[in-house]
């Protein structure tokens, strides 16, 4: 079993990965010493597939389990699918020390976390996550959060797992376009933090598609490790946690853009973070070679890496809409090398500029 612990003072905490840990569950959520009610938040999609065997491990480990069920999809992330959460839990016989495990993908993570966060102000919270995005990413760090009409994650709170328990065998019922998005995410640590990770990717993407066990746990080891050293230094996002940003600011505004319908998450941030290579190296930030290799690995996992056409003007209004907007300008991460970034920020009008010079197009 590989082990990654994340420091944060009296909050720190363990992520465990292992190819069939969910079949230990129980027994290592009973060494928490919790209380004996437990309630697992899963969706329909996900229930179905692992509710049982997770029910079987925790009831062997002497917890009474309830379960809650709610529709697959990121239009349910809000706060009147929190409330009716939080009634159902209320209906358990659960206590301030009773866990809330939450089984699925970031959706599920970030709402689940979010009840356990504001039910009876705060009860233990197990993360089990299910997707790749998930894995490496959201369950990490102690973001929850819901949606409002009005923007993405803008209700939430940091709340911190008690613990993360990561099956990568689920993987193999994730769809394969899920299983690139979650890619994409990989690939961004390799740019923002860790070459040698990058290198890895380069030479083993066939057989992370293909879940390799080696290969897989391997990735996702050292994604949890760099996402557990960026969270212990900067738990709030007052600073480094920034740079997990990388591709976003330009990938948010693809997904605002086409409403959410077109890309999932990590293809979005595809799109953002070829497009944050080129302007690093259109703006001399980095080499035309590292940009090279960026679109190209995110090519090899086979993932968009060109915007949709649309106007510069209409890219920078979204930009500009988007939560990391400092004094007018635009907050972006930029890479100086592959393993090294850093945060600009840029005003508008360099940026139009470059998105009129054609930032859509690659350099021949
Ligand atoms: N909290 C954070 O730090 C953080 C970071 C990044 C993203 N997020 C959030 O995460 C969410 C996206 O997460 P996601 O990409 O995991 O999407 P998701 O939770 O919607 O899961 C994707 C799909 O895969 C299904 N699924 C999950 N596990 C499966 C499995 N093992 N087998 C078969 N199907 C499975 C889900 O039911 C869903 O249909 C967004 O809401 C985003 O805002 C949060």
């Amino acid at each position: 079993m590989e082990s990654v612990r994340v420091n944060l003072g009296e909050r720190s905490y363990l992520i465990l990965i292992n190819n069939g840990i969910l079949d230990q569950a129980g027994e290592i959520i009973f060494s928490c010493n919790l209380g004996k009610n437990a309630a697992v938040i899963t969706n329909t999609t996900v229930g179905p597939l692992y509710r049982a065997q997770v029910i079987k491990t925790l009831e062997q480990a002497l917890f009474h389990v309830d379960v809650i069920e709610i529709p697959d999809g990121e239009q349910y992330k809000t706060l009147s699918w929190i409330e009716r959460i939080h009634k159902k839990l209320l209906s358990f016989d659960l206590d301030r020390n009773s866990p809330i495990i939450a089984l699925g993908g970031g959706v599920i993570g970030d709402m689940a976390g979010f009840a356990a966060a504001t039910f009876m102000r705060g009860v233990p919270l197990v993360q089990v996550p299910t997707t790749l995005l998930s894995q490496i990413d959201s369950s990490i760090g102690g973001k929850t959060g819901v949606n409002l009409p009005e923007g993405k994650n803008m209700v939430g709170s940091f709340y911190q797992p008690r613990m993360v328990l990561i099956d990568p065998s689920v993987l193999a019922t994730l769809d394969m376009r899920e299983l690139r998005s979650g890619m994409a995410e990989v690939i961004k640590y390799g740019i923002i933090r860790d070459q040698q990770l990058f290198s890895f990717l380069q030479r083993n993407m066939d057989e992370a598609l293909h879940l390799d066990e080696s290969v897989l746990s391997s990735i996702i080891k050292t994604c949890c490790t760099i996402k557990a050293a960026i969270t212990s230094l900067d738990e709030r996002e007052n600073g480094l946690r920034a740079i997990l940003n990388f591709g976003h600011t330009f990938g948010h505004a693809v997904e605002t853009l086409t409403n959410y319908t077109e890309y999932k998450h990590g293809e979005a941030v595809s799109i953002g973070m070829a497009a944050a290579a080129r302007v690093s190296a259109e703006w001399g930030y980095c080499s035309q070679e590292d940009c090279t290799e960026v679109v190209s690995l995110l090519e090899a996992a086979g993932l968009p890496i060109h915007p949709p056409a649309l106007s510069g003007g209409d890219y920078l209004d979204a930009m500009q809409k988007d939560k990391k907007r400092v004094r007018g300008n635009i907050r972006m991460v930029l890479m100086r090398r592959i393993g090294e970034v850093f945060v600009e920020e840029v005003s508008s009008e360099k940026i139009l500029s470059t998105l009129k010079k054609g930032l859509l197009a690659d350099k021949k």
